[in-house]
């Protein structure tokens, strides 16, 4: 006859219970042992994430960007949900127009001429990011000429820069070579760049790069 192990288990345990007092405690020793373990189990992503913070000195973060129609600050607007911190749509103080094509031809110009556009919104306590999201379309191959005027009145040596884009087909184009020619001294990490057309449903793609990156919650 086959025995059930658990049955023998069961009478070991009643039949011998004197004898098992120490193995009793050997259970309880076990069961807190594993109890304090699952603790340090879930408080392993806080404790992750502390790390994270501290290894970059990070505060809450600051997501700025641009956004004609719409794309980019979609995606703004799905990082923020899951990284918290500060958003700041840059705005200019002239406007474009409303018309796509008329838009590109006044952002072609601004690029020649190496326009710089003024900002008609601006954030004076930048010291108190260190994590900053930088966001853009891509223009004409390269990011807005409103980006390049935030960029050069503002130092943001040391700080980690982490860009992202909406396009449609070009990708980043020069955007991450002129963000670093404009920040030196600053640490870029990998960007997320969204075709335009995806820039609402793409929550699962900025899910994976920020676990990829280290900056999830
Ligand atoms: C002035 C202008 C220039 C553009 N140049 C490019 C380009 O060089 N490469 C590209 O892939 N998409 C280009 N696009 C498409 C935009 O990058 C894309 O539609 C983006 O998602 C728009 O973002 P927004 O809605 O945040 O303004 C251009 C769009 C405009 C209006």
């Amino acid at each position: 006859m086959i025995k059930d192990i658990r049955q023998s288990e069961t009478d070991h345990t009643e039949k011998h219970s004197l004898q098992n007092v120490p193995a009793k405690r050997g259970i309880r020793m076990r069961k807190l042992c594993a109890g304090v373990l699952t603790g340090l189990a879930a408080l392993w992503p806080l404790h992750a994430s502390a790390a994270h913070a501290a290894e970059t000195g990070a505060s809450k973060p600051l997501i700025v960007y641009f956004s004609h129609s719409g794309n980019t600050r979609a995606v703004a607007e799905l990082i923020h949900k899951r990284v918290g911190g500060d958003l700041l749509e840059l705005k200019t103080t002239h406007a474009y127009p409303s018309e796509y094509k008329a838009t590109t031809e006044q952002a072609k110009k601004e690029l020649n001429d190496n326009f710089r556009p003024q900002l008609a919104n601006d954030i004076d306590n930048l010291d108190s990011y260190d994590v900053i999201f930088i966001g853009y379309p891509t223009w004409w191959g390269t990011m807005p000429m409103a980006l390049f005027t935030f960029l050069e009145k503002h130092d943001l040596s040391g700080k980690t820069i982490v860009p992202f884009c909406t396009h449609g087909g070009s990708g980043f184009g020069r955007g991450k070579e002129d963000i670093a020619r404009l920040c030196p001294n600053a640490k870029m990490l990998e960007g997320l760049s969204v075709r335009g057309s995806n820039a609402a449903d793409a929550g699962d793609d900025v899910d994976e790069w920020l676990r990829d990156i280290g900056m999830s919650k």
